[in-house]
């Protein structure tokens, strides 16, 4: 086990704190806090996200109220426990085991070994127990304050073909797993999930999602909520394995991966960067904070809010030739995924978003892309057809989905009166489900938890931009 998980596993700070309460689920809309801000415990929230002695020095100089939900800066919804999910492997064993997509045709396999001999091999094939193939990648590790992490072992297979299971095991030991590759062409569908967590909630949602089948699974942002107790990220990486390993998981950045310190820690998004790299090298991008890939028939945009995006910067250009580049007689669909919304009539991070919109959404817009899909705030929010504040048919589509179960809670306060760009808006846990069926519709669903159970609450069907005559027209002002 890791050298400091018995000083987590130790510390009293989740366990002691009333977010861990286990709450009655018909509590859930019906409990109200107060919504005051308290100076202190803004202090104590800073030190919430500095290491372990920090926490442990907040925890106990603290009287316990201040650690309460009572007093959070958002109306919360009441959260559910904290999963730590243990390490029952030998070190040799691969653990946290998780594919993510490269290119048309190969997976990248990610695992740790706490054994630093363990190689970086992946055997694989189309039959259970018979490896046909085998490849070799790359191994990192990083330090974070007191904290190394184990060996981090990352390896591209293929080329693959579609809609196939594959068979495989890494570093030659362990457990087999298996995933199934996407589809070469349309139809397609996708799971949509943001501000994960690792909580009872996390647990549900992922249980709900996975009880349909899917092909990809995508994370606008807010994945462990380690917030720089590292050993969350590897509890995160056991917990979200059978499901991680089974589909591809393609992943954007959200505020709780920075964990970073001005003077003693100023590198940013150490660990989503060693433990989650995603493809951005394939898109041209310098970045794994923003990249782009296709599969099937979309072209998908995973934006960096936390990064730089003014028209000036790295990620502004290598979107502009990103987006240059998109055919959409190949990827009819044209899909952006980024953390803080652009478009929120929620209380909770009112504005967050409101620079990258006003510096990007003009190139979204006149891209024609189909849907832009956020998290952050912990809620559901479907909006119409937007553009610069105002409905328009040629527009993405905002969707707010941060609501997949994290140890936060939800955000339960929208603005009123609704704006009427505001089409369907609801502070509950759940998933997203997009099926595209062909070049021109796609149907949209968002799956409430409703405790053990899974409710469709929202759905629709939408047409792709790339078949609207109207929007492509030469005389509309914008193009
Ligand atoms: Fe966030």
């Amino acid at each position: 086990m890791y050298s400091i998980s018995f000083l987590m596993s130790a510390t009293p700070l989740y366990k002691s704190s009333s977010i861990l309460k286990n709450p009655k689920p018909e509590a859930q809309f019906t409990v109200r806090h107060s919504n005051k801000e308290n100076p202190i415990m803004e202090k104590c929230k800073s030190f919430l996200v500095f290491p372990l002695l920090i926490n442990v020095l907040c925890l106990f100089l603290l009287p316990q109220p201040i650690l309460s939900n009572e007093l959070n800066e958002f109306t919360r919804q009441p959260p559910r426990r904290v999963i730590f999910t243990t390490h029952d492997r030998s070190e040799s064993d691969p653990q946290q085991v998780h594919i993510s997509l490269v290119g048309q045709d190969h997976v990248k396999v990610s695992w740790i070994t706490e054994d630093k001999h363990a190689p970086s091999t992946v055997e694989y094939g189309t039959v259970s127990g018979e490896y046909s193939e085998k490849a070799r990648g790359h191994h990192t590790s990083y330090q974070y304050f007191l904290y190394s992490s184990a060996k981090i072992h990352h390896v591209s297979i293929g080329p693959l073909e579609p809609s196939t299971t594959y068979f495989y095991r890494c570093g030659g030991s362990g457990p087999e797993f298996s995933f199934k590759t996407p589809p070469a062409d349309l139809p397609i569908e996708f799971v949509v999930v943001g501000d994960l967590g690792q909580t009872e909630w996390t647990a549900s949602t992922l249980k709900h999602a996975d009880s349909e089948d899917y092909d990809v699974f995508l994370l606008p942002g807010d994945l462990s909520y380690a917030d720089t107790h590292q050993p969350l990220w590897d509890s995160f990486g056991r917990f979200v394995e059978p499901y991680a390993s089974r589909r591809p998981w393609m992943v954007t950045e959200g505020n709780h991966e920075i964990e970073s310190f001005p003077t003693t820690y100023p590198n940013s998004f150490t660990a989503f960067n060693a433990r989650w790299p995603m493809p951005f090298k394939e898109s041209g991008s310098t970045s794994n904070l923003y990249y782009s890939f296709e599969v099937a028939g979309a072209h998908i945009l995973m934006l960096g809010s936390y990064t730089d995006f003014g028209v000036d910067s790295d990620q502004y250009e290598w979107l502009q030739a990103d987006l240059a580049r998109v055919d959409r007689s190949k990827t009819p669909w044209l899909i952006a995924l980024l953390h803080a919304p652009w478009y929120n009539t929620n209380t909770a991070h009112q504005g967050e978003g409101e620079g990258m919109r006003r510096a990007m959404e003009d190139l979204l817009y006149n891209a024609r892309v189909d849907l832009v899909f956020a998290g952050h705030v912990h809620a559901y929010e479907r909006f119409t057809r937007i553009y610069n504040n105002k409905p328009d048919p040629c527009g993405p589509m905002y969707v707010t989905i941060g609501d997949g179960g994290n140890r936060e809670g939800l955000a339960l306060k929208f603005k009123n009166p609704a704006s009427p760009l505001s089409v369907y808006r609801e502070p509950s846990f759940g998933h997203g489900r997009l099926r595209i069926a062909n070049e021109t519709d796609a149907h949209w669903s968002w799956h409430r938890n409703n405790d053990a159970d899974a409710v469709e609450a929202d759905n629709l069907w939408i047409h792709s931009l790339s078949s609207s005559r109207e929007c492509w027209n030469p005389s509309r002002d914008e193009l």
